[in-house]
């Protein structure tokens, strides 16, 4: 679709009597609108699970299925939904209720059409400025990918950068950062834009190989020159010759292997363990730690010489909690893989779930961003992710682990206050279900009912009540 044209957003109207479909179906009408209309709350229902309507306009009263079912329902397969209710009814109790359980609007019966026009309008405006939104994203996301790492913002933009630059030169290079930073794919980037990328690209994992076959490993051996060295064997090096090794967690490499290490990058040669003679070989080496290496050589772990040829051209992943502008599209990416692995209909994230992973601090990085929307799009039953679809530990757990490093302490509050909003989290992310807030929090049913009593929560209104003002 060119950009000029607005994005279709559609709406739909269930009402169990026809006159009222056609009178609201032609108030509404508009180019980009389509309109949907079912005069059976079921048959309602089924066009939300199969054309996913932004905005549902429903009776209150109608046979077989009230407009609040019909709103429970839908708040279940797509809490995004805007849903208005009608009534000719009206009375603020189900107002409230309505609007608790996840009704946009309320409206009386009968509805001036100029009001219709107005406060649905409102509604379909966003739904559009939504579906702009989310294809910018898009648009952004294809122009934020370098060789598959996704990413924005200066420090990403300065790393792209930094592989460019380095990729057609460089003989060997450190890349550092923490776990899940996405170590990996930057050595393969740098890999596929140098001037071998046609040549092999061989990993070993330092961390995975036993110590004293390490030698081995890497260089090769002669028959005979150890138990077990039952035939020569090439090592990775002269595999990977024309290519590309790269040297995962380089920190667990040994003392002794390292001076080999630092031997080959200076010579380009490599003798087999057991040999006499050295082979010429012409291999780049990407190297990756997420282990402080000064802090390894101060502790006599990693050769200072072998650092400073390494890091002679160094590469820095940024954790993701310095870039969390990169979260919205890193989530869409993984919703997508996800997704589509599960052969499942995800369309994306509640507001709710987008605060909550937002105020996370990532320490695992974006491997553990990759887990938590793994873990969620297996879970999920409707089309768009909740918090409860979380992992648990992202219900409450999360932000608490966040703040007990960074919140300021004016921002504490007392013990009694923080139980508090910890109680009504709980039961936010529980649906209102105790045994699950229990759960959630690791105390028993008893202690539960206990402190929702203390805190005056024990009626489930209550809590909703104090969870909305809050
Ligand atoms: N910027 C990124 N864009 C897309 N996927 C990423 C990005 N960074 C990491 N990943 C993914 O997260 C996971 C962990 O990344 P990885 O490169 O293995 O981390 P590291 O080697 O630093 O521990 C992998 O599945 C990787 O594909
Ligand atoms: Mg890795």
């Amino acid at each position: 679709m060119p950009n000029t044209v607005d994005p279709v957003v559609s709406l739909l109207i269930i009402d169990d009597d026809p006159g009222s479909l056609d009178l609201f179906s032609n108030a509404l009408e508009q180019p980009g609108l389509e309109i949907l209309t079912a005069s059976d709350p079921k048959d309602g229902l089924d066009i939300v699970c199969s054309r996913h309507p932004q905005i549902v306009l429903t009776d209150l009263v109608m046979p077989h299925l009230s407009g609040l079912d019909v709103l429970e329902r839908i708040m279940e397969v797509d809490p995004a939904t805007d849903v208005i209710l009608m009534t000719a009814q009206y009375s603020s109790e189900t107002a409230v209720e309505a609007i608790q359980k996840g009704a946009s609007d309320y409206l009386n019966k009968p509805i001036s059409l100029p009001t219709l026009r107005e406060r649905v309008g409102r509604l379909i405006e966003d739904a559009r400025k939504r579906q702009r939104s989310l294809r910018l994203e898009d648009e952004l996301r294809t122009n934020s990918e370098f060789e598959g790492i996704i990413g924005r913002g200066p420090l990403m933009w300065e790393m792209f950068s930094r592989i460019r630059r380095v990729s057609p030169h460089y003989r060997a290079v450190l890349i550092t950062g923490a776990t899940g930073t996405g170590k990996d794919l930057t050595a393969r980037a740098l890999h596929r834009l140098s001037p071998v990328s046609s040549g092999r690209y061989v990993v070993l994992n330092c961390s995975a190989v036993v110590e004293t076959l390490f030698e081995s490993e890497l260089f090769g051996h002669v028959k005979g020159s150890f138990t077990g060295a039952t035939q020569d064997k090439p090592g990775l090096f002269e595999y990977a010759h024309g290519g590309t090794l790269f040297l995962d967690e380089i920190g667990d490499m040994p003392l002794t292997t390292q001076a080999k290490l630092l031997r080959v990058l200076q010579n380009h040669e490599v003798q087999r363990v057991g040999a006499l003679s050295a082979r010429k070989v012409d291999v780049r080496v990407v190297a990756a730690t997420n282990h402080d290496l000064r802090a390894l050589i101060a502790a006599n772990r990693f050769r200072e010489d072998l650092y400073y040829r390494l890091s002679m051209v160094e590469i820095q992943v940024p954790r993701l909690e310095e870039r969390k502008e990169d979260l919205p599209m890193l989530q869409r990416h993984f919703i997508t893989r996800f997704a589509a692995e599960y052969r499942k209909e995800i369309r994306g994230l509640t507001r709710r779930a987008q605060i909550r992973l937002s105020q996370h601090s990532w320490p695992g990085n974006v491997r553990e961003l990759e887990n938590v929307i793994g873990h969620a799009a297996m879970m999920t039953m409707g089309n768009i992710i909740d918090v409860q679809d979380l992992p648990s530990y992202m219900h409450v757990h999360a932000e608490q682990s966040t703040h007990t490093t960074s919140i300021p302490s004016s921002d504490i509050g007392t013990l009694e206050e923080q139980e508090r909003l910890l109680l009504i989290r709980a039961l936010e992310a529980a649906a209102g279900n105790q045994s699950k807030a229990a759960r959630l929090l690791r105390i028993g049913r008893d202690a539960l009912r206990y402190k929702l009593k203390k805190h005056h929560l024990d009626t489930p209104d209550s809590g909703r009540a104090s969870a909305a003002a809050g």
